[in-house]
């Protein structure tokens, strides 16, 4: 539906409107402009880079039950909630585009390799089990029957078969692929600031002076989100970068199959997992880092990597490393995403996923479009509601 507001510059023909504009065109971004234009509403997305962002660093987990952590019951069922909707997101997807996005159902295994990470695990596993959670405690043993590269001292670890993997990388340019084909349409600009007329949110301004205007604004720029000028104080996403650095590895024919699920550890205190897929890349990762805007892969990080790595799988010093890199994870201050409307009339957010973006993805894509498509936001998503976050909220829970 088109609308014919002068722009604020007056420079530039006012661009038509669109039912629907997301701003951030990462995988968060893609996913809830690809459910919405299903719905037959007119998208377009803002991005220089559509495809880009944390998901091109991701590892792919999809690691609901073993990245539990205390004090995140909430989240918990958000996870498991995304997660089983992954095999129908990813066939449907895979359908869709003739893409393989690297779906793949293989489990994790999480090893302790001394007695401060057994007693770190055991807790974790006490938790799965109040939980409701499946997993089933190893010996060292048996857990090097499982994956035979282990290091001997492998001293037990928790089998979890439902917690899976995909492919961030594939998955994101298969999004890229069905938002094209479902009309969507991209900007490749950045998105300067937001544009309000009266008390609501009517469009984006682009880094070149142009205005587009919609009837309804979702604001998905992952951890730039608070970045965006012109969104007012009170509504602004409490996002914050969090660098991790990860690295990816070949296992050439004559190593494989070199592990054949997710195997992860706690070792000195700092997660290290390796995730292997398929087609013989090896992901591991990864730092946690809070490090501003910084982006640097440092020698540190990747010699902590390495040697994390190597005391749980030693034979990895005789894969080939292909890429080092970091990216920045949008953490909020209660580690959960912030879904839905916000205070501010047309605008809405789908951001701070922290860890769990890629997990995420299949549910966000389904909240946000029942938020922009009917106006509602599903049950699942209410204690995610930006507003818990805003000065007023606050207020009255003191
Ligand atoms: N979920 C894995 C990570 O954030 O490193």
């Amino acid at each position: 539906m088109p609308r014919t507001r002068a722009t604020a510059q007056g420079a530039h023909e006012p661009s038509r409107g669109v039912d629907v504009l997301v701003i951030g065109g990462g995988i968060i971004g893609l996913a809830t402009a690809w459910r919405t234009a299903q719905h037959g509403l007119s998208v377009a997305v803002v991005d220089p880079t559509p495809g880009g962002g944390a998901a091109q660093v991701a590892a792919g987990m999809l690691a609901a039950v073993t990245e539990l952590h205390y004090g995140e019951q909430a989240l918990l069922a958000l996870n498991l909630e995304s997660a089983r909707r992954y095999p129908d997101f990813s066939a449907e997807l895979e359908e869709c585009t003739g893409q393989e996005v690297g779906y793949r159902p293989c489990g994790t295994l999480a090893v302790a390799l001394d007695s401060d990470d057994r007693a770190h695990l055991r807790e974790l596993h006490a938790l799965q089990q109040r939980s409701g959670l499946e997993s089933q405690w190893l010996s060292g043993r048996e857990c090097r029957r499982l994956e035979p590269m282990l290091a001997p001292g492998v001293r037990g670890g928790l089998r979890v078969d439902g917690d899976h993997q995909v492919d961030p990388r594939r998955l994101t340019s298969a999004l890229v692929t069905a938002c094209e084909r479902a009309g969507v349409v991209f900007h490749h600009h950045w998105a300067q600031a937001l544009t309000v007329h009266g008390d609501r949110a009517v469009g984006v301004r682009l880094a070149d002076g142009r205005e587009l205007h919609a009837e309804q604004i979702v604001l998905a720029g992952g951890s730039y989100s608070r970045d965006l000028e012109g969104v007012p104080p009170h509504v602004l996403p409490p996002v914050r970068p969090v660098k991790g650095q990860i690295l990816r590895l070949t296992v050439p024919a004559a190593f494989a199959p070199f592990l054949s699920r997710t195997v992860r550890a706690v070792v000195r205190g700092g997660s290290i997992y390796l995730v292997p897929r398929q087609d013989g890349e090896l992901v591991v990762g990864a730092t946690s880092e809070e490090l501003g805007w910084d982006t640097t892969v440092t020698a540190g990080g990747v010699y902590e990597l390495l040697r994390d790595a190597h005391e749980l799988v030693p034979g990895i010093t005789e894969l080939p490393l292909v890429e080092t890199r970091a990216g920045l994870r949008p953490g909020t201050p209660d580690n959960a995403p912030l879904l839905g409307p916000t205070a501010l009339p047309g605008l809405l957010v789908a951001t701070g996923h922290y860890r769990n973006g890629v997990l995420l993805t299949p549910l966000t894509a389904d909240v946000m479009a029942s938020a922009l498509v009917c106006g509602v936001l599903p049950d699942e998503a209410l204690p995610f509601a930006p507003h818990r976050f805003s000065p007023l909220a606050q207020e009255h829970s003191a």
